[in-house]
C-alpha cells in the first residue's frame, strides 16, 4: 500500500513561529504516523504553479529558532481572483481554483494543512467547500483571529515592540521630547496595548477607541505640569481620530488588502502645533515586529499547533483549524472561524487597567 502523505503551506504575511509548525508537522507526521511530508513553495502561488519541495527530519532539523517561513509565502495568490501574468506585461485577474483542485487531488494527500490568516482560511473555507481535504493552523502577529485566544508570532512581535519602547524612553528623557511609536495590528490594537502597558507607555492609541487630539495633547501636558519632560506615545497603525478613517498608504485591490500606515505622522503633524516641532518624534516599527527569532512562547505555541494539526488529520477531522483555549488546545470548523475579527475591547480588562494605571488611551 503506497504511503500516505500530508501536505503544508504558509500563506499570507509571514510572522516568527512558523518553521516551528513546518518542523512539528513534519516530525509528527513522520516519527508518529510514517507519512510523508510535502511541502508547498509561497503558499497557494506554488499550488497553483506547481512548486512543491519533500520535508525530511533533515530538512526541518535547527528551525525553532528561525523567523520566516522555509517554504516562503505569498500576500496575493487567491485561488479565487488570481492574478495571471498576461503575455504583453500586466495581469489579469482570474479564478484558478478548478486548477489548485485539481493539483490538489493528484498530489494525492491525506489532507493539506493550511498556516495561514484570515484571508489563508478564507481560500481554504472556499476550496473545501469544493472539495478540498484541509486543516488550518492559525497565524499572525495582530492575534486578532477570533478561533482563538492566541496566534503564534504575537506574543514575538510584543517582545520587539515592548523594547523599542525601553529604547525610545531614554532618548525621549534625554531630549524632553514626545515620541511617538507605530506599531502594527491591522485593525486590532493588541499589539499597541499589549507592548504600550509592558512598556510603560503614556498614552495608547487603539482602533477600537478613536481618539481625540485634545486628550493626548492634555495627557503629555499634564505630564510637563508634574516636571515629566518627555512622553511615550504607542499608536496602533490602524488608531484613528474619531469621525476620521484609519490613514492608508495603498487601497484595497481584487486581489488585496489595503496597506495601513502613517498614523504617527498624522498624530504628529497635528501634535506639533500644540507642543512644538522640535519636541515631536516619530519611529514606526514595521516589519523588524514580524522579522527574526520567534519567542520562546511562540516556538511552543507552533510546536503545539503543528503536533494538534496533525492530530486533526489522522482523525479525519478535516475542515476544522486548531486553536487555543485557555492553556487548552481546541479545533473549530474553519467555516465558523472565517471573517470574524477578534478586537480589543474598549472597555474590557485591559482597558480598565490601562485606565487605572495611568495610561490614556485617548476618549
Ligand atoms: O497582518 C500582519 C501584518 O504585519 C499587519 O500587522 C500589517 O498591517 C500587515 O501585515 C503588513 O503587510 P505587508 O507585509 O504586506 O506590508
Amino acid at each position: 500500500m503506497a504511503k500516505k502523505r500530508i501536505g503544508i503551506l504558509t500563506g499570507g504575511g509571514d510572522c516568527p513561529g512558523l518553521n516551528a509548525v513546518i518542523r512539528a508537522v513534519t516530525k509528527h507526521a513522520i516519527g508518529t504516523y510514517g507519512w510523508d511530508v510535502v511541502g508547498v513553495e509561497d503558499g497557494f502561488q506554488g499550488l497553483y504553479e506547481k512548486r512543491f519541495q519533500p520535508l525530511s527530519l533533515n530538512s526541518v532539523r535547527g528551525l525553532l529558532a528561525r523567523g520566516g517561513t522555509i517554504l516562503g509565502s505569498s500576500n496575493r495568490a487567491n485561488p479565487f481572483r488570481y492574478p495571471c501574468k498576461l503575455e504583453g506585461g500586466g495581469e489579469e485577474i482570474r479564478d484558478v481554483s478548478e486548477e489548485v483542485l485539481h493539483t490538489l487531488k493528484d498530489l494525492d494527500l491525506e489532507a493539506l494543512v493550511a498556516v495561514g490568516g484570515d484571508g489563508t482560511m478564507m481560500m481554504a473555507q472556499g476550496l473545501i467547500e469544493r472539495g478540498a481535504r484541509i486543516v488550518g493552523v492559525p497565524k499572525t502577529i495582530d492575534n486578532d483571529l477570533a478561533c482563538t485566544d492566541y496566534t503564534f508570532g504575537f506574543q514575538t512581535a510584543v517582545e520587539i515592540a515592548t523594547e523599542a519602547l525601553d529604547r525610545l524612553h531614554t532618548t525621549a528623557e534625554s531630549h524632553d521630547r514626545a515620541i511617538l511609536c507605530e506599531v502594527m495590528g491591522r485593525y486590532a490594537g493588541w499589539i499597541a496595548m499589549t507592548a504600550g502597558l509592558s512598556g510603560g507607555a503614556d498614552v495608547i492609541l487603539i482602533p477600537e477607541i478613536p481618539y481625540r487630539l485634545e486628550r493626548v495633547v492634555e495627557a503629555i501636558q499634564e505630564r510637563k505640569a508634574k516636571g515629566i519632560t518627555f512622553s511615550i506615545v504607542v499608536v496602533a497603525e490602524g488608531a484613528h481620530p474619531r469621525g476620521e478613517a484609519a490613514a492608508v498608504v495603498r487601497k484595497a485591490d481584487p486581489t488585496q488588502q489595503e496597506k495601513l500606515g502613517g498614523a504617527a505622522d498624522r498624530l504628529a503633524r497635528e501634535l506639533i502645533h500644540h507642543i512644538g516641532e522640535h519636541d515631536v518624534r516619530v519611529t514606526v516599527l514595521g516589519h523588524v515586529q514580524r522579522g527574526g527569532t520567534p519567542s520562546a512562547f511562540d516556538r511552543l505555541l507552533g510546536t503545539r499547533y503543528g503536533v494538534a494539526a496533525v492530530d486533526l488529520v489522522a482523525q479525519g477531522r478535516l475542515g476544522h483549524l486548531v486553536g487555543v483555549r485557555g492553556n487548552e488546545i481546541c479545533a473549530v470548523p474553519i467555516k465558523d472561524a472565517c471573517g470574524r475579527l477578534k478586537l480589543v475591547e474598549p472597555d474590557g480588562e485591559l482597558a480598565r487597567v490601562a485606565r487605572q494605571t495611568g495610561v490614556e488611551l485617548g476618549a
